[in-house]
């Protein structure tokens, strides 16, 4: 069986009279400009597999922002199953996001040392698709805004994510609508956990009558255990290719991420866990 004895596609969309005579497929998907981007700066073979996979973690990352804006407008609108669809959509984009780490799985402490002192002072800190996640989950610092001083149209788009609601108070909110929960302010600090929301997340894990509300409850599990994930992986890669040593970013590199991976996602759907 060879394609010999299939019909064979279309190959003539190259002879047409446009001037740009490349396939449908590379104008649609601007393949040009997509290969174009990789510039390793030494002759070490891994940096490579290094750029590219922290260009498919950044287009995984605005995804997700993509998928949980969604979500969290959904969830203003009452609409749940929208919601949840969003958020399941986001759920995969996170799975690929944690298998990315295999990319870097292989690299030595030696093979990052070649090319570590040429990216300077860069660091995925500085990722503004990663932090507009952090805001969009909760985890807020205004502070860290200071980073795009010189990027206006990054840090408003950052600003306005700060001042909304995020996607835990759109679903604490609709909690407070279904009379679990007084209504909660929205901050612009970092979420802090608290007794009347465990209240409520109890209510809607033990009640029957909010049953329709535990798959939401589930769904927010699922993205927080995934961002839990993805910070371990995170972790692990970096114990393996720099042990101990500070991050190019300026932070105390293995202690400081440690700390952000061991604090719980949805704090209160966790907490509630020993009593149910
Ligand atoms: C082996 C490769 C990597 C090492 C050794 C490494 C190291 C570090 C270190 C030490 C930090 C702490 C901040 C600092 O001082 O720089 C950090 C933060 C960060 N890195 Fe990496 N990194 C690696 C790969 C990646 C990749 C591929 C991405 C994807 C975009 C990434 C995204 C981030 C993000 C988003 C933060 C901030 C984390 C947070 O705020 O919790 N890193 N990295």
């Amino acid at each position: 069986m060879g394609h010999d004895t299939v019909e064979t596609p279309n190959l003539s969309f190259g002879r047409g009279a446009t001037p740009d005579r490349s396939t449908p497929y590379a104008r649609y998907v601007r393949l040009d400009e997509l290969h174009s981007l990789q510039h390793p700066r030494s002759k070490e073979p891994a940096e490579l597999s290094f750029i590219v996979t922290t260009q498919v973690m950044e287009l995984l990352f605005d995804l997700l922002r993509h998928e949980w804006t969604i979500a969290r407008q959904a969830l203003r609108e009452d609409d749940l199953p929208a919601a949840l669809a969003a958020l399941r959509r986001g759920t995969h984009a996170q799975d690929v996001l944690v298998d990315s780490w295999d990319l870097l799985a292989t690299m030595t402490p030696q093979e990052f040392n070649s090319f570590r002192s040429l990216f300077g002072e860069a660091s995925g800190f500085q990722s503004a698709a990663f932090l507009h996640l952090e805001f969009l989950l909760g985890n807020k610092n205004a502070a860290l805004l200071a980073m795009y001083d010189g990027m206006p149209g990054t840090q408003a788009g950052l600003t306005e994510a700060l001042r909304a609601p995020s996607l835990y108070d759109e679903a604490l909110a609709l909690l407070a609508r279904r009379g679990l929960l007084p209504p909660q302010e929205a901050s612009e600090q970092r979420y802090r956990p608290s007794e009347e929301v465990a209240a409520a997340w109890r209510r809607v894990y033990t009640e029957p009558e909010s049953a329709t509300l535990r798959p939401l409850g589930e769904a927010l599990l699922d993205v927080a255990e995934r961002v839990t994930r993805w910070r371990q992986r995170h972790l692990s890669a970096v114990k393996r290719t720099m042990g101990g040593k500070p991050g190019s970013g300026g932070s105390s590199g293995l202690t400081w991420l440690r700390k952000s991976a061991e604090q719980d996602v949805f704090p209160e759907l966790w907490t509630i866990r020993d009593g149910l």
